[in-house]
């Protein structure tokens, strides 16, 4: 799914956080979206879903373009754009539930029909294969409703690199997780609106090393299936995951660049100086 963003500016009251930004998120990809504190990247994400529009006294202007639609469009659908763009926040905060309603939440809501549950189960079994997180056994035709909400539970957990550690607790309240744990449920939880794109805003910052790793390591898996926007501070980081760059400085983009030409050859003196650590 395609975004393309034209001329966006973002302003709080008088404080202008976003100059005139145009630029595609490539498709099936990872963007990481980097730049000093303060610099807009939360802003910028914020606008792709329109999560924007609950801050007090913003005003935006320009265009977001989602599948050629713009979700500034005064006719825009805003329940179907975050559907089709799920958001992982800094922190996670599970729903005061057990791990296994957690993930079939969103589903529920969103009232699947027998043949849409089914349709689903039959992706993400591919998807679960593809991206290396095991395998889900084949399945049957005549299937009753417990069993088919399982597997969709247990696809999503596998589609975040859950499964294995939690298949024995899936009815255990979902506060009782490690904070690493729960950034991959709300990842799982993201995965379960079945969205195209998801925006993660610093999805590691409140975890340990080994967990920020196994979250690295599941955006890697779930690209091909995906468009991921990364926000993040940690420049290894973008380093590991990223296959394209945003570089934002005081509210304006300086560049954006393919990974490997951002990093080695980057085009403007502004990005050298915060890639070498003269200005951060
Ligand atoms: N609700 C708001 N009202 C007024 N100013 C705001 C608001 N939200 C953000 N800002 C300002 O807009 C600018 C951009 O903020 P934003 O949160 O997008 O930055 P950021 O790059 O995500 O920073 P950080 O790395 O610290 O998270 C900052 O100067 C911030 O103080
Ligand atoms: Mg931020």
């Amino acid at each position: 799914m395609a975004i393309q963003i034209r001329n966006l500016s973002v302003r709080y009251g008088a404080h202008q956080a976003l100059r005139d930004v145009s630029v595609d998120l490539p498709v099936g990809k990872i963007t990481a979206v980097i730049g000093p504190s303060g610099c807009g990247k939360t802003t910028f994400l914020k606008c792709l879903n329109r999560l924007i529009d609950l801050q007090e006294g913003v005003q935006v202007s320009g265009r977001v373009l989602v599948d050629n639609e713009d979700i500034y469009a005064p006719q825009a659908d805003l329940l179907a754009l975050r559907k089709k763009i799920g958001f992982l926040p800094q922190r996670p905060f599970p729903l005061p539930m057990s791990i296994y309603d957690n993930i079939t939440f969103a589903p529920r809501i969103h009232r699947l029909s027998e043949a849409e549950l089914l349709s689903h189960i039959n992706g993400l079994t591919t998807a679960v294969a593809q991206s290396g997180n095991g395998e889900v056994k084949p399945i049957g035709r005549h299937l009753d409703e417990k069993t088919k909400w399982n597997l969709l539970v247990e696809n999503y957990l596998r589609l975040a690199g859950l499964w294995e550690e939690l298949r024995g607790r899936l009815h255990e309240p979902a506060a009782r997780l490690s904070v690493g744990q729960q950034q991959r449920l709300a990842l799982a939880r993201a995965l379960a609106i079945e969205p195209s794109v998801i925006l993660a805003d610093e999805p590691t910052s409140a975890l340990d090393p080994i967990s920020a790793r196994l979250i690295e390591g599941q955006f890697k898996l779930l690209k091909d299936k995906y468009t991921l926007a990364v926000v993040t501070h940690i420049l290894r980081q973008a380093r590991r995951i990223a296959d394209h760059v945003l570089f934002f400085y005081m509210g304006e983009l300086v560049e954006s660049a393919p990974a490997e030409q951002f990093f080695n050859h980057p085009q403007h003196q502004r990005t050298a100086a915060y890639l070498s650590g003269e200005i951060s």
